[in-house]
């Protein structure tokens, strides 16, 4: 069983900016921080904040994208022997452009979903019983999502794992870049997620939609960083899309209350708020979530 209060740890992936930032921070309060992450610098600099606060950090090197380095980055995990109360699976892309994962997967795919559930299978059964594990995903996948819908998104546009790892969509899609990854990448991390519950009960696993949170990078790498400001203000304030406006703050809270959560609750998709919602028609077929479950491992076991 999870230990007390001192003796958690808990391990986030994306500490280094947006939304893993601040929930690393606010994780900080709860346990130590295991901060995975691409980049040792800015690993360190994180560190180095929560150790200003009085508490404590451990870095690990991964590039999720790359499952070789997740399953090192694992390993380096499991060999800390800490009694890990949740994972939260965060680092997460949205690029306009489509690039190419070490495995030669289409890397927005790679990044937000194969990596997370990598990670994920290889931690879980070093898990002590009623561990959290807490995948942030986003209402972008669903098709019928208002703000959504309104900039022209058309959800996850799934055809099969190998597919999307192969950065193919179904047609129809979205006319803005990226996104058909984005959307698609992120229905089968909360597909994933709800079929993971199903199946493991000793472990309880939740996705979390943490609103449109301005002030984070995300999407952010092809636009001016004003006009990208610009834009996270304007989603703040006009309707509709302020009404599931977050900052990262806002956003940590909510996502640490989920992964320190010990009332055994499990299978469960929140809001930014903390309160539970519907993902996507298909995104609740328990059929879709086991296949998509079985379709990611047999990938998996092509590397
Ligand atoms: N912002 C929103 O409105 C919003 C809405 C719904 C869902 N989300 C989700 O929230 C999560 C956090 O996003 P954010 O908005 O906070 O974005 P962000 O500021 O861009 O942060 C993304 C984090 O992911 C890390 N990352 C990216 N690629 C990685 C890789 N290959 N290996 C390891 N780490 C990697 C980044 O590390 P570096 O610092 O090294 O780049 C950074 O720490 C994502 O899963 C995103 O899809 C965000």
């Amino acid at each position: 069983m999870v230990g007390s209060n001192k003796d958690k740890a808990y391990v986030i992936t994306g500490p280094t900016s947006g939304i893993g930032y601040a929930t690393a921070l606010e994780l900080s309060k709860h346990g130590i921080v295991i901060l995975v992450g691409r980049n040792a610098e800015k690993l360190n600099k994180v560190k180095k904040v929560i150790e200003d606060m009085g508490k404590n950090a451990i870095p690990v090197i991964c590039d999720v994208s790359d499952m070789n380095s997740v399953k090192k980055a694992g390993q380096q995990i499991i060999a800390l022997r800490l009694p890990i109360a949740g994972l939260l699976n965060n680092a997460g892309i949205m690029p306009a452009k489509a690039t190419k994962s070490a495995q030669g997967w289409d890397k927005t795919f790679a990044t937000n979903y194969l990596g997370a559930f990598t990670l994920t299978e290889v931690l879980a059964p070093h898990l002590p019983d009623g561990a959290n594990v807490v995948f942030i995903a986003s209402a972008i996948e669903d098709p019928e999502r208002k703000p959504a819908k309104i900039m022209g998104m058309k959800g996850g546009r799934y055809l099969s794992v190998a597919a999307s790892a192969d950065g193919n969509w179904k047609p129809g899609g979205a006319k803005m870049p990226g996104i058909d990854a984005y959307a698609t990448s992120k229905l089968c991390v909360l597909a994933a997620a709800m079929a993971l519950a199903r199946e493991n009960p000793r472990l309880h696993y939740h996705a979390v939609e943490p609103g449109i949170t301005r002030g984070t990078k995300l999407g952010g790498e092809e636009l001016n960083p004003i006009v990208h400001k610009v834009f996270g203000y304007l989603m703040s304030v006009i309707p509709p899309f302020s009404r599931y406006s977050s900052t990262p703050e806002k956003s940590a809270k909510t996502i640490t209350k989920i992964l320190t959560e010990t009332s055994g609750k499990t299978g469960v998709y929140f809001d930014e708020k903390g309160t539970p919602m519907l993902g996507s028609v298909l995104s609740q077929d328990v059929n879709f979530q086991d296949s998509v479950v079985a379709e990611t491992r047999a990938l998996l076991k092509t590397i």
